[in-house]
């Protein structure tokens, strides 16, 4: 098939890209390179020894994105372009309003207008908020904390309504939980801009002394040692239910919302220790006051996922560790 990813040279789009090309697929990549570079694309080859195609474009220009629909032939899209730090989202609500939706609304006027009818979109777990229960299944209460969610929460409701109108077109929306790690060959991976606010970033830092010590935001929750529980996945798990998710969407219509994760949820300190062991180091931590807007303990539900897609996460917390750290240490400022 020949797909289109938006935001194809990002963390998560990338990873997929490359699972994409080894399953025999061909892709178009566009990007508008505000929080990736364009050098992903000849790491994309050098691990896949083939090279996607890739446009330099904005979704938020409509003329442009439509005649790339008018010169190519797209049997499905995944959707993962999009402003996506939280804190920033909270200063700046209006530029993630404008780009998280127009972006959107763009890409689906396109699609209807070529009859190109299937979707992947990359959603949250923070379209959950402060979860109704723990693990979180596809049916618990939705609610969002910071404008990044809320966009997420309106692209979801967006998606829904646009598949009631239109009933040839099928939607799968998986809701990420905590994407972590990075490819075996150590040539793709995160590249977070400024200073990290994920979690293993800023540990991966510590680790090659870019940054003195983690910041432990709360050793006071409700949880085994206090600090923040979250259902940490490997990125190239992720990408795989990606394909598996295109799968899907090819064998019905309407619009269906799938949580990734792995069901375990591991705290900041068990994470910590970890990435200690793939490094060989002790690393510095202090434990300071909670960050506004954390919950307690997140981790998925993957009932679903493994009924309906026939997928569920591969590696273990040591191995998400073992290949940040090759990443880390062969790119220590990411790939710029
Ligand atoms: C994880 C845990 C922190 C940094 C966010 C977004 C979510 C998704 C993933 C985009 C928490 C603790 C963190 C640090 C720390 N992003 N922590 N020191 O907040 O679960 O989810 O990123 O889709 O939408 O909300 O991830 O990595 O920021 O935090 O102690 O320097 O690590 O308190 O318990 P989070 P995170």
């Amino acid at each position: 098939m020949h797909i289109l990813v938006t935001g194809g040279t990002g963390y998560i789009g990338s990873h997929t890209v490359v699972e994409l090309l080894q399953q025999g697929d061909r892709v178009t990549i566009i990007d508008n390179l505000y929080n990736s570079s364009k050098k992903v694309v000849d790491r994309i080859e050098a691990i896949t020894k083939s090279r996607p195609d890739f446009v330099k474009l904005d979704l938020c220009d409509q003329d442009k994105l439509e005649n790339l629909f008018k010169i190519s032939v797209f049997d499905a899209v995944i959707h993962f372009a999009g402003y996506k730090a939280v804190g920033e989202s909270v200063e700046r609500p209006l530029m993630y309003y404008r780009n998280n939706l127009i972006s959107t609304l763009n890409l689906l006027t396109c699609m209807k207008a070529h009859q190109v009818t299937k979707l992947v979109f990359s959603s949250s777990a923070t379209v959950y908020g402060q979860p109704e229960r723990i693990p979180m299944d596809e049916d618990c209460r939705l609610s969002t904390t910071n404008p990044y969610g809320t966009t997420k929460l309106m692209i979801e409701t967006i998606l829904s309504d646009v598949a009631k109108a239109n009933p040839e077109f099928s939607f799968v929306v998986l809701r990420y939980f905590n994407p972590i790690g990075a490819h075996k060959s150590g040539l793709i991976g995160e590249t977070p801009q400024g200073i990290p606010n994920n979690l293993t970033p800023y540990i991966a830092q510590v680790a090659t002394g870019q940054r003195d010590f983690l910041r432990v935001w709360g050793n006071d929750y409700d949880t085994p040692d206090g600090t923040g529980v979250r259902d940490y996945i490997h990125v190239v798990d992720l990408a795989k239910g990606h394909l598996k998710a295109l799968d899907y969407a090819n064998t019905r219509t309407g619009i269906d919302f799938i949580n990734l994760g792995t069901g375990k949820g591991y705290s900041v300190l068990q994470v910590l220790h970890a990435f200690e062991k793939a490094c060989g180091k002790q690393l510095p931590y202090q434990i300071l006051e909670r960050r506004p807007g954390d919950i307690a303990t997140s981790y998925a539900s993957t009932k679903k996922a493994e009924e309906v897609l026939g997928w569920k996460a591969q590696y273990d917390i040591d191995r998400m560790c073992v290949d940040l750290w090759r990443f880390a240490t062969q790119n220590p400022k990411g790939i710029r």
